[in-house]
């Protein structure tokens, strides 16, 4: 009999709101706040966190229609109400005849203006001259490491998050072995941007760094990793 208290499941409208204070809350905690370098001290209102916030939950609904968005569940005791205990959101390889409106076929640029006609524009308080700057960074690294078709064949990890009272209790290695399944029985490699964290979980499941260095993705170290499963 299992004595696990977690259950994997997809990720549901309802759960979003948790889901978006829960991945705030988990990157805040490890060291500087990414949030404090797109949406700086000097440009914020006193709405701007509201506006961070209600932004972050449109944003991740909407990707709940086009990515495989998935939670581990902590079971509410005596029959409460289950707890959301983590979330990944992973992106299949491109599906033919949808190129030009997957993501990781675009630009930095062209990927924010994707976001912006998905869901409206970014909250006030954004750098837009900061983010612009960390995506091309981002995509120099990703064409340099995997080349001019990068990761589009590739089962890619877009977001991983596990609540702080729940981390080094197997959570986020659930997630991620849920894409390892998925993208093995396809025969499809993987690729994600680890943070430090993540980066050894991701060294426990068997994933490789990609020979380029760490990339400086909003002042954070981040590094691009692979696993191999394509013959
Ligand atoms: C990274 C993160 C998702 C890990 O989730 P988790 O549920 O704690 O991970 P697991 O319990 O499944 O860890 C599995 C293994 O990974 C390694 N590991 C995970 N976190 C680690 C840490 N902080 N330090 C050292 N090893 C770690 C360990 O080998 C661990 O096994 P062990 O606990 O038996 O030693 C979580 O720390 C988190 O949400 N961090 C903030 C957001 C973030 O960085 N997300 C990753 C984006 S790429």
């Amino acid at each position: 009999m299992s004595t696990t208290p977690f259950a994997l499941r997809y990720a549901a409208e309802d759960d979003v709101p948790s889901m978006v204070r829960l991945a705030t809350d988990a990157f805040n905690a490890s060291g500087r706040s990414i949030d404090d370098v797109v949406f700086p001290k000097h440009l914020r209102t006193a709405n701007s966190e509201q506006d961070i916030f209600n932004w972050r939950v449109r944003s991740l609904r909407s990707r709940l229609l086009h990515h495989d968005v998935v939670v581990v569940v902590r079971q509410g005791e005596d029959g409460g109400p289950d707890d959301v205990a983590g979330w990944a959101e992973w992106q299949k390889p491109v599906e033919p005849g949808h190129e030009h409106s997957d993501t990781r076929t675009m630009t930095a640029e062209q990927r924010v203006k994707e976001t912006i006609a998905r869901i409206g524009p970014f909250p006030d308080c954004i750098d837009h001259a900061k983010l612009k700057e960390s995506g091309e960074v981002l995509d120099r690294a990703r064409m340099e490491a995997l080349g001019e078709e990068g990761d589009k064949h590739m089962w890619t990890l877009q977001s991983l998050a596990v609540d702080i009272r729940y981390h080094r209790q197997g959570v986020g290695s659930m997630l991620v072995r849920w894409g390892l399944e998925k993208a093995q029985a396809e025969g499809k490699d993987l690729h994600l941007l680890a943070t430090e964290d993540g980066r050894r979980l991701y060294l426990s499941l068997g994933f490789e760094d990609l020979k380029v260095p760490p990339v400086d993705y909003f002042t954070k170290t981040h590094y691009l990793m692979t696993k191999r499963v394509a013959a």
